[in-house]
């Protein structure tokens, strides 16, 4: 790619950027929220037309006006949010657009056929029957993988494929990549996890605000020096000191929600939270972790048990009744649950602020003061906009996430429950929140920690919950909790 320029509205999303990709190699781009990754790759893919600059493939320009272009080159992209049909089998999913026939019809054993294939070509395993929204994460990816492999794709683009994954899946998926490249396919990673970089990339390259700043092969930088480079300066991780804690602010008793079949979601689960106090909740995702938000913000009603939140039970009430007792949340899916993605950024920043004197009057929105608000919350969290009129899905990714995050703790509420509040975003603004959710706990307010970061969890808690099979596997005290403790628990172990 050779000085790609983009440029939305007066916003230069990328900046005369150049990119080379070499045969059987896995290249890393790496920086900061909003520097322009995303948009790189959706011009490689055909998602998007640069304003300027030029793309050959194997010496040859191109010109690609949609993926279907891009396809038919052999480009493929992993998609961060998968594309894929829910209801439908693995096979069904990965044959669609090109389906095997069968005289007019479908030929679903010949897709089944085709699948088992392709799984044995490349070694990755999985049953072509299952229905695709029965399958964890990690294999919906798999699936999204097999597809790209069936179009017959050389280039593979992984736009943050680990951001929804487990650590177990992590590591079979870079092993994947590792795979793929040797079997002669060309890779290109987006992450912000440098270890990651470290791990799988043989090059990385750096952007920042739109701009080109370096390329460099793996075995000639390190950690510290990639960070410095996307944002410019140094990152340092805090150290928490202890502090005393207050009352009970959040105090879960035998909580139980049912699943489908005998089996409990959450079973019994027991937790409270002080005022003053990080609590973190370490475990694999699908241990009851996102039932337990939901039944803690009135989104699905728990089958028995006591939610007390400050003394009241709010058990079974609405979103908006426990909001109104003080729970603020940031969610852990952005786009679910987190904002509409044609919502207006001032729509965004005020949602659930909106009777606020300085936001209402007389019962009718104050247009002024939702600006007011809102550029204060943009600018205090460094949100990377071209203006509160832009639509919440056009923000990058981890810009998306700062806006909630700030929205969420601009609601000063006595509990904060924070589900993966640093998916998707940057070092520097991962040191930033952070910061923010320290300075929460040293206002006195509890805070709730959901996250599959186990470093994020021990750096940050002060006490440390292990959910397992939707049951409170175990309980630490930050000094006592080891990563290897919290990992025997998270699997289903036992401490001796
Ligand atoms: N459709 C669009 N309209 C307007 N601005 C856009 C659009 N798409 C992206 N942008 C802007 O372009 C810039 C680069 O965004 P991009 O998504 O490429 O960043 P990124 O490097 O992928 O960031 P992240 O790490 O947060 O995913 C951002 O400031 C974003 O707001
Ligand atoms: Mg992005």
């Amino acid at each position: 790619m050779k000085h790609i320029t983009k440029v939305y509205g007066s916003l230069y999303a990328n900046n005369d950027i150049p990119l080379t990709l070499n045969k059987g190699e896995i290249l890393a781009v790496v920086g900061e929220n909003g520097a322009g990754k995303s948009t790189l790759m959706k011009i490689l893919y055909g998602l998007e037309q640069p304003t300027s600059g030029e793309i050959y493939l194997n010496g040859e320009k191109q010109n690609f006006r949609s993926p279907h272009d891009a396809i038919a080159k052999k480009i493929g992209m992993v998609q961060q949010h998968f594309m894929l049909l829910e209801p439908c089998t693995v096979a069904e999913n990965i044959v669609y657009g090109k389906e095997p026939k069968k005289g007019l019809f479908f030929d679903r054993e010949g897709a089944v056929k085709i699948v088992e294939e392709l799984c044995e070509k490349y070694g990755l395993h999985i049953d072509p029957r299952l229905k695709v929204g029965d399958c964890p994460v990690g294999l919906q990816q798999r699936v999204e993988i097999l597809k790209v492999l069936y179009q017959d794709a050389d280039i593979i683009i992984f736009d943050e494929p680990s951001a929804v994954l487990t650590p177990q899946e992590v590591t079979e998926l870079l092993a994947t990549m590792r795979k793929l490249a040797t079997m002669g396919k060309s890779i290109i990673i987006i992450t912000h996890k440098l270890h990651e970089v470290m791990a799988v990339a043989d090059r990385v390259m750096v952007m920042r605000l739109g701009k080109f700043i370096q390329e460099m092969p793996i075995t000639e930088t390190n950690i510290e020096e990639m960070s410095f480079l996307m944002v410019g300066r140094h990152v340092v991780e805090r150290h928490v000191d202890p502090q005393p804690t207050g009352e009970r602010v959040l105090d879960v008793k035998d909580l139980v929600l049912a699943g489908s079949d005998a089996k409990n979601i959450l079973d019994h689960f027991n937790m409270h939270v002080d005022a003053g106090e990080i609590v973190g909740i370490a475990g694999v995702s699908g241990n009851g972790q996102s039932e337990l938000i939901q039944c803690l913000t009135g989104l699905l009603p728990p089958t028995s048990g006591q939610i007390l939140l400050q003394g009241k039970d709010v058990a079974g009430h609405s979103v908006g009744e426990i909001r109104e007792a003080g729970c603020a949340c940031i969610p852990e899916d952005r786009y679910l649950w987190g904002c509409a993605k044609e919502a207006t950024l001032t729509e965004t920043a005020i949602m659930a602020h909106q009777h606020k004197p300085e936001l209402s009057k007389n019962g009718l929105l104050n247009s002024k003061g939702a600006k007011v608000f809102t550029q204060r919350l943009l600018d205090n969290y460094d949100v990377r906009n071209s203006g509160q009129s832009q639509k919440a899905g056009e923000l990058s990714g981890g810009n998306i996430q700062k806006l909630i995050v700030a929205r969420e703790m601009e609601q000063k509420s006595p509990l904060l429950i924070a589900a993966e509040p640093t998916r998707g975003v940057d070092i520097g603004a991962i040191e930033f929140i952070h910061g923010k959710l320290l300075e929460k706990r040293a206002e006195g307010d509890a805070v709730l920690l959901i996250s599959s970061e186990l470093t994020e969890i021990m750096s940050l808690s002060d006490r440390i919950y292990v959910i397992y099979e939707g049951q409170a596997a175990g309980e630490f005290r930050k000094e006592d909790a080891t990563e290897e403790d919290l990992g025997i628990l998270m699997m289903g172990g036992k401490l001796v």
